[in-house]
């Protein structure tokens, strides 16, 4: 069993490359060609322990991410949500890699939000808003500088001093990217200079003024996963000329921020594309550049999986990682 560590996998597997995987995995979805069950969660004292297969058919991969939440942890030095992904071999059925689970998480959660971006905002897009800067951040702004040769990326949290050390940080880890990225505290004059927004928090309520996004900008909703959470203003959601989720199934029972207009009869379910509609046909994608497009994700286990495999394969060709 090949034991790979953040640290080895971005030796090894680009943002690029997750993209690209992303977009493959998304379009085997909607094909039907995946199988995905529903989550299983155990309740222990100490936490609760969150299964999560999916097997991609044809191609016989399959695997599993295990990710624990046990809030006591960082008490004893250890990380409150650990992770894994585990990949079995598609010829012997062994489990043949253990991943890290946090790092691939990030890794597939900015690069779907790349895919999106790559596929749905202006090819001249120069302007982003990045709102929130916490673990998954640094993966959802190297996902939008990958997509766009972006000049100008502000950066938003309601903690300031947080946002301010993390503008620090990704000016020196995104230094050869020769954007300006800068800290901001003033949300609605960057919003309205926007051509991409991505919000990356755990806000209940909105977190940006949809009255302020100009024509042709692009939205991405990465925060809101559960019913009471919404992130993505009703007027975006309402207004968008393109609307699309990572998967609808996922969407449409867990994001407040697009179970809400629906319910409201803004929208209809009708009205929601998936991304993997949008890699099979691109004549779906953005028709001029005034339209405003929405793509809101709350993660599938297609996703960890079919990266998690893809990372094992470059990892094997490159001898990178440890044999157990
Ligand atoms: N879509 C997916 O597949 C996927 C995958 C992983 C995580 N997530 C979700 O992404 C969100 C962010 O994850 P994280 O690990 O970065 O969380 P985190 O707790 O590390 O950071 C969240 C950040 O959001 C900021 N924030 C909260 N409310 C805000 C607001 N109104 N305006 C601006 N900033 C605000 C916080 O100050 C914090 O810095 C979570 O909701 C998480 O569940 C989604």
């Amino acid at each position: 069993m090949l034991i790979l560590t953040a640290k080895d996998i971005e030796k090894c597997y680009t943002m690029k490359a997750a993209i690209a995987a992303d977009k493959q995995a998304l379009k085997i979805y909607t094909q039907g060609n995946s199988d995905v069950p529903l989550r299983i969660n155990f309740d222990m004292q100490k936490g609760q322990c969150l299964f999560m297969p999916a097997h991609i058919k044809g191609s016989d991969i399959v695997g599993i991410k295990i990710v624990s939440v046990f809030p006591n942890n960082p008490k004893l030095g250890k990380p409150s949500v650990p992770a894994q992904v585990l990949m079995l071999d598609p010829q012997t059925g062994e489990v043949c890699a253990m991943l890290d689970g946090t790092f691939v998480t990030q890794l597939r959660t900015g690069a779907v939000q790349g895919a999106a971006t790559d596929l749905l905002a202006r090819k001249d897009a120069s302007r982003a808003v990045l709102i929130g800067t916490g673990g998954q951040a640094v993966s959802q702004l190297e996902a939008m500088l990958t997509v766009r040769p972006l000049t100008d990326v502000a950066i938003f949290d309601i903690d300031f001093q947080k946002a301010k050390q993390f503008t620090i940080d990704m000016k020196h880890h995104f230094s050869h990217f020769s954007t300006n990225l800068y800290f901001s505290q003033n949300l609605d004059e960057e919003i309205s200079q926007a051509d991409i927004i991505t919000s990356v928090t755990t806000s209940k309520v909105v977190t940006f003024n949809g009255d302020k996004v100009k024509p042709g900008t692009h939205i991405n909703g990465i925060g809101a996963y559960t019913p009471h959470m919404h992130e993505i203003p009703e007027v975006i959601v309402k207004n968008a000329n393109i609307r699309v989720l990572d998967t609808k199934e996922g969407v449409l029972a867990e994001a407040g921020d697009i179970i809400d207009p629906i319910k409201q009869k803004l929208v209809s379910k009708n009205d929601f594309l998936e991304l993997g509609d949008l890699v099979q046909n691109p004549m779906l994608c953005r028709q001029n550049d005034q339209q405003i497009t929405l793509f809101k994700t709350v993660g599938t286990a297609v996703l960890d999986v079919y990266i998690g495999y893809d990372i094992y394969l470059k990892a094997k060709e490159k001898g990178i990682g440890t044999y157990l």
